[in-house]
């Protein structure tokens, strides 16, 4: 994959005059098509800073679709341009990033955008200049109301978090104290978690917002301990904060007090499992994908996976979303037979079933979010590996915020 990283200075001299050019003239324009024979993709992921191995999962996801689906699309060569957002607290550096792709770089669709914030700042400049946009991971429910441009590949908090408080009220869990990382996906996963669980007769006894990169949760748990629920649920954008978080519950031996861990995939994914060994002893998780899950293409994914990247590594579902992400775009652009317009992509991505390691999962046509299993799972050793064992599975969750079917 050509990569053209440029210094933080280089980007921010670079977007600083684009924005000024962008202002005189509208970005692109809704009817751009490929006569110079190339799809043009903009990839936008966290390559520096506390999240930076995020932006790697990402990317790994992206070059492994490639290696297994190549670099020519309806005849058109691909191109992919990436641009470092720098992790969650740069929206207006992803906003001038992205302006700079469409206006400079003339990308036909962007992909990226792990942190809410970033996708945020960013949904006004696509509603101006009429560009897609996949989102591979930002997971706070309101992004896809707030550009008709945005798609969704990776989930929302809401619908990992509603089923687990669902699945939790429903197996005997009568009390929770929640911990969430005090930013939207983190409220929004609060409020959902609270929502699934007291429908089913559940009771929220406490709850802390964090810190969106905390390294420190020791009080936060001593807290949580000291309320005696007989859960605490938790969600945080993963990465170093993940491991921190479970290495304090571990070390506070949570689970061991007799205390049910719940927290979203985020926090265990299965990349980090050997480190956590057995403070993941029953913790249940909900999320989208785990190595575990038995089709073909999770199993030719992984092959390709270990070919790519080293027989002893396993991908998690950021390098599933890169990968999902990169074959929505090649799907759509293979249905317009290479017509690049904004209105053809957007039309094809609507309503599109992706074959995804995670099963089959489904663009809805009218919030233009993802329609895909949320798994229940257990950490569990097996064959003297920690997992996420799967031990139930919702089919086909919609965002439960936008599902009328769901009571609000
Ligand atoms: C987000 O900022 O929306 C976000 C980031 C990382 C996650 C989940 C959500 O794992």
């Amino acid at each position: 994959m050509p990569s053209s990283r440029l210094s933080r200075r280089q980007f921010k001299l670079g977007a600083a005059s684009l924005a000024a050019a962008a202002l005189a003239s509208p970005i692109g324009g809704p009817a751009a098509k490929a006569a110079d024979g190339k799809l043009i993709i903009g990839i936008m992921l966290p390559l520096s800073g506390t999240f930076a191995d995020q932006g790697e999962d990402y990317g790994n996801g992206i070059k492994l679709f490639q290696a297994m689906h190549g670099t020519t699309v309806a005849g058109l060569a691909v191109q992919t341009i990436i641009r470092d957002d720098q992790g969650p607290d740069s929206g207006d550096l992803a906003r001038r990033l992205t302006q700079e792709l469409f206006l400079r770089d003339k990308a036909d669709i962007v992909l990226g955008y792990s942190f809410t914030p970033n996708a945020m700042a960013t949904a006004s400049l696509l509603n101006q200049a009429k560009k897609p946009a996949v989102i591979i991971n930002a997971a706070t429910s309101i992004i896809t109301e707030k550009s008709d441009y945005f798609v969704r590949v990776s989930f929302t908090t809401p619908q990992a978090s509603y089923v687990l408080g669902e699945w939790a009220a429903k197996h005997g869990i009568k009390t929770a104290y929640t911990i969430v990382s005090d930013y939207a996906p983190g409220i929004d996963a609060e409020v959902w978690f609270k929502n699934g669980f007291t429908k089913g007769g559940g009771k929220i006894i406490g709850g802390d917002r964090t810190p969106v990169s905390a390294m420190e949760f020791a009080p936060y748990l001593q807290r949580a301990m000291e309320a005696k629920p007989d859960a605490i649920f938790s969600f945080d954008p993963g990465g170093d904060v993940a491991v921190a978080f479970m290495k304090e519950a571990k070390q506070r031996g949570v689970t061991a007090s007799g205390i049910k861990l719940l927290v979203t995939g985020d926090l265990v994914a299965d990349d980090t499992l050997q480190l956590f060994g057995d403070a993941l002893k029953g913790v249940i998780s909900s999320h989208p994908y785990q190595i575990g899950i038995d089709n073909p293409t999770n199993a030719a994914f992984i092959k390709k996976f270990k070919e790519l990247f080293g027989a002893d590594k396993v991908p998690n579902f950021r390098v599933v979303q890169g990968y999902d992400g990169m074959g929505l775009i090649y799907q759509a652009v293979a249905k317009t037979k290479g017509d690049l317009s904004t209105t053809a992509l957007m039309g094809a991505m609507k309503g599109a079933v992706i074959d995804s390691p995670r099963g089959k999962v489904t663009i809805d046509p009218e919030t233009r979010d993802i329609v895909e299993p949320i798994y229940i799972r257990e950490g569990k050793l097996v064959d003297g590996k920690w997992q996420n064992v799967q031990i139930d599975v919702y089919p086909d969750v919609k965002d439960p915020v936008k599902d009328p079917s769901v009571p609000k």
